[in-house]
């Protein structure tokens, strides 16, 4: 029997219903443009609803001298140059109206007795920057942001699994998918179609993003569709993850932690980024301080569980309270823990892609006509090292500019593409999975994916690794030709976990051939058998399944910003 098949027409579609997406939406609707926005999980529960410490701006309620040109300076330098300085310009001058529109649309921010907006120290900022509301900022923001969609009412659609994006000579038309509960299939036409998706973190065992979230979905929607990606090998290793229980190992402890005074010991009881960056101690950029703890945990001085001490037992409780109340609750949760008591042991984990799908600096337009990415699933703005707080700006700042272009693009077509092969490729791409009956568990194969990146695309990595990964996500690519996918009573669960592991491995292959290929040390990317970093990959790195790795100049950093950087020591910089 032929499965249901619902058609909805739309000017813009939005893939993805987390802070990037909705903010996109938003943008749209307040045009008065059609919108529909689509997304695997519960708006309430998107990635989003996560992120922890803070949002940066460079308001000067805390330190008055700050300006968005140190702002520029300071995510180009820990960018290690890889940032595009365009890109960067156009978040930091928009971020003080990003902060704006949130307001605008409800959000509650920390503030001091006279009303200031609060703003915290998170590492590597020159000033306190990071605004916040406790150290559950990404859930105020998701729920500001849901607060003003419903006002505008835009039509969203929780637990569609979008399965392909449908484009005809190379613009989009919209794209095809199914209800994970009943799998209805959706066709959806559309002049422009927004990916806010998310990036591929999920893909090592030790990760900030939980179950089937963060797996590869926008670069492979993207590059399917026929788009490119960029610096898939430049991934973020949050230096506090917890490593109890099992199950949720990676859950992130707020860098807020150290930005309010929390410190980092070994087991020797060591205060070891003495060792690494004395200058900036805890607060140095994150990718030094989880290169630091991986070290102290590789060299023998770590914690029984194979971690380091995140301590803040010796701030007042008040300040534990009411500036990182997530980090309490979750530690008494999932441990039985009172960090107002003990400190949390804590690793290395994967934590953002700071790479993503190509995009255009002026409106994340991607080469595929019409098809646009923002957030995490976006690239240009991170480099080498992300600055924390960055990303929810980012998200804002793009959501805002990216909603204007598909408007403006959206209103300035004369046909409305169909493609009645892309949208039987579609039907039949489905069809043909719902038939297999292979002997393959896909979530065993998930975790074979998951422990094939940590074992040799972890925080450090060497030729001899990287090749082996190749071939094991070879071997597991043709295992999943037999897999055996069953939807039951209770959903279509199984389904888009086949998806979910095609996403997951050809972004397992875009990150381990562009790591292959970046023959250096550089922020997060540590190459033990070439431990400097070389100029001559002051580039990035464009990969696509047709071209392999390409190497794309980055633009020059405008005067006004370069003479604001400030060289930072590189003493303890270290890999294995
Ligand atoms: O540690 C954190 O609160 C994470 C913030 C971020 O990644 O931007």
């Amino acid at each position: 029997m032929r499965a249901k098949e619902r058609r909805i027409t739309t000017s813009v579609l939005v893939i993805g219903t987390g802070g990037a997406g909705l903010r996109a939406a938003i943008e749209l609707a307040e045009h008065g443009v059609d919108v529909l926005a689509v997304g695997k999980r519960p708006r309430l529960d998107a990635h989003t609803s996560l992120a922890a410490g803070g949002i940066n701006a460079a308001l000067g309620t805390m330190d008055p001298a700050d300006s968005w040109q140190q702002h520029a300076a300071d995510t180009i330098k820990e960018s290690y140059y890889l940032a595009d300085p365009r890109t960067v310009e156009v978040v930091t001058r928009g971020a003080e109206q990003a902060i704006g529109d949130l307001v605008r649309f409800g959000m509650q921010f920390a503030r001091e007795d006279d009303g200031r907006i609060s703003q915290r120290f998170f590492g590597a900022h020159k000033y306190r920057r990071t605004a916040f509301a406790g150290d559950y900022t990404g859930l105020e923001i998701q729920r500001a942001l849901i607060g003003r969609a419903e006002q505008l009412q835009i039509p969203i659609l929780d637990g569609l699994y979008v399965t392909r994006i449908l484009t005809d000579d190379n613009t989009v038309s919209g794209a095809y998918g199914f209800d994970l509960v009943d799998g209805t299939r959706y066709l959806i036409h559309a002049d422009a179609v927004i990916l806010a998706a998310g990036g591929h973190t999920r893909i090592w065992r030790r990760t900030s993003s939980r179950r089937d979230e963060n797996t590869g979905d926008s670069f492979r929607l993207a590059v399917d569709a026929g788009a490119r990606l960029r610096d898939a090998e430049l991934v973020q290793f949050h230096p506090s993850g917890i490593l109890e229980p099992e199950d949720a190992a990676g859950t992130l402890v707020s860098e807020a932690a150290r930005g309010e005074g929390g410190v980092l010991r070994n087991a020797l009881g060591e205060r070891y980024m003495e060792r690494y960056d004395p200058e900036r101690m805890e607060l140095s950029t994150r990718d030094r301080v989880a290169l630091a703890g991986f070290t102290e945990i590789k060299e023998g001085r770590g914690t029984p569980h194979g971690g380091v001490w995140l301590d803040v037992s010796h701030l007042p409780r008040e300040t534990i309270m009411t500036r990182l109340p997530r980090v309490h609750q979750q530690m008494l949760e999932l441990q039985m823990l009172d960090i107002t008591a003990e400190p949390m042991e804590v690793a290395p984990t994967a934590h953002y892609s700071m790479g993503g799908v190509w995009v255009r600096h002026e409106d994340h337009g991607t080469d595929v006509e019409g098809l646009y990415a923002i957030g995490e699933a976006a690239s240009g703005l991170h480099g080498a090292n992300r600055l924390g707080g960055n990303s929810l700006v980012e998200l804002l700042v793009y959501g805002r500019i990216v909603g204007q272009a598909a408007a403006a693009y959206s209103a300035g077509l004369v046909v409305h593409r169909r493609s009645h092969e892309a949208e039987g490729q579609a039907r039949e791409e489905i069809l043909g999975l719902l038939a297999e009956d292979g002997h393959e568990n896909v979530r065993a194969l998930q975790r074979a994916v998951r422990n094939t990146m940590t074992e040799h695309a972890g925080v450090v990595r060497d030729e001899t690794g990287l090749k082996q990964g190749l071939q094991s996500i070879s071997e597991i690519e043709g295992r999943a030709a037999s897999l055996g996918i069953h939807p039951d009573i209770a959903g279509f669960a199984d389904l888009a976990h086949a998806f979910d592991l095609k996403a997951s491995l050809l972004a397992a292959r875009a990150t381990l051939e562009s790591a292959l290929e970046r023959r250096e040390t550089r922020g997060c990317h540590n190459r033990s058998d070439y431990p400097a970093t070389d100029p001559a990959f002051q580039v990035n790195l464009v990969w696509s399944p047709a071209d392999g790795v390409v190497r794309e100049p980055i633009a020059a950093v405008p005067e006004e910003i370069s003479q604001l950087i400030v060289e930072v020591s590189s003493m303890g910089k270290l890999v294995e």
